[in-house]
């Protein structure tokens, strides 16, 4: 029988621009749970190949690589850190060579079967809201609440713009990167961007953050509720 008293696992995947890593925060701040962002291990694992000129397509390198590198996921209220080998890489992991990286480094079975079994010790104890693109279907297919955040594709390379914007970016190289980011985690053979079949699918299109927010918190007393 469950454990009412154990905190829940929550789930939240979606592709990129929907909002998820704000939502994410947010919402393991109010409940008082971790908030892991499994996106930002794939990204560590690109940076580090970057830095040693390593192709993103040789599996059995990335594989290496990531088993011996030490990415810690810390998160912190006003913004989650991550360490690579003890580094403070959090900034550098948003720039837009990275998250290429990241989306190219995912495809591989072998790396992804790694950085899933790292999550789940991660996340196992529950109290987490772990966000990303396969929590819901691989990480945790039992988590107690699954979310999958959606939002149309204009809006999603609009959010993505408005946050770049700052940093001098040209538009249209940032939306035609965003797209193909979004192709290749939708199509690769392991594990694509799939709302799982339990998912509540929320579309944020015409949502603003705090109505988001209200609907998943409404869905948590719900499987709160339901375990009493
Ligand atoms: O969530 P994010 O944008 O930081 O993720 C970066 C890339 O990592 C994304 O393009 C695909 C990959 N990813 C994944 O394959 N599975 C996850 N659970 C999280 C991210």
């Amino acid at each position: 029988m469950t454990d009412p008293q154990r905190k829940l696992i929550i789930a939240i995947d979606g592709p990129a621009g929907a909002g998820k890593s704000t939502i994410a925060s947010r919402l393991a701040r109010k409940l008082g749970y971790v908030n892991l962002e499994s996106g930002a291990m794939y990204r560590a694992l690109a940076l580090r190949a970057i830095e040693w000129d390593a192709s993103f397509d040789d599996e059995a390198a990335l594989l290496k690589m990531a088993q011996d590198s030490r990415i810690m996921l810390e998160p912190a209220i006003g913004g989650n850190r991550v360490l690579l080998n003890g580094k403070d890489i959090s900034a550098r992991i948003r720039e837009r060579d990275v998250s290429e990286g990241a989306s190219r480094v995912s495809v591989h079975p072998k790396v992804r079967e790694w950085m899933v079994a790292r999550q789940r010790e991660m996340g196992i104890a529950g109290g987490v809201v772990m966000e990303g693109r396969d929590i819901g279907t691989k990480v945790f297919p039992d988590a107690d609440l699954k979310i999958f955040l959606d939002a149309d594709p204009v809006i999603r390379e609009q959010r993505r713009l408005d946050q770049q914007k700052a940093k001098g970016a040209p538009a249209q190289a940032i939306a035609a990167e965003l797209r193909e980011r979004d192709r290749r985690d939708r199509t690769r053979a392991a594990s694509p961007l799939e709302a799982a079949e339990d998912a509540v699918v929320l579309d944020s299109t015409n949502l603003s953050e705090n109505e988001v927010l209200n609907r998943i918190e409404e869905l948590v007393e719900q499987r709160v509720a339901a375990r009493r």
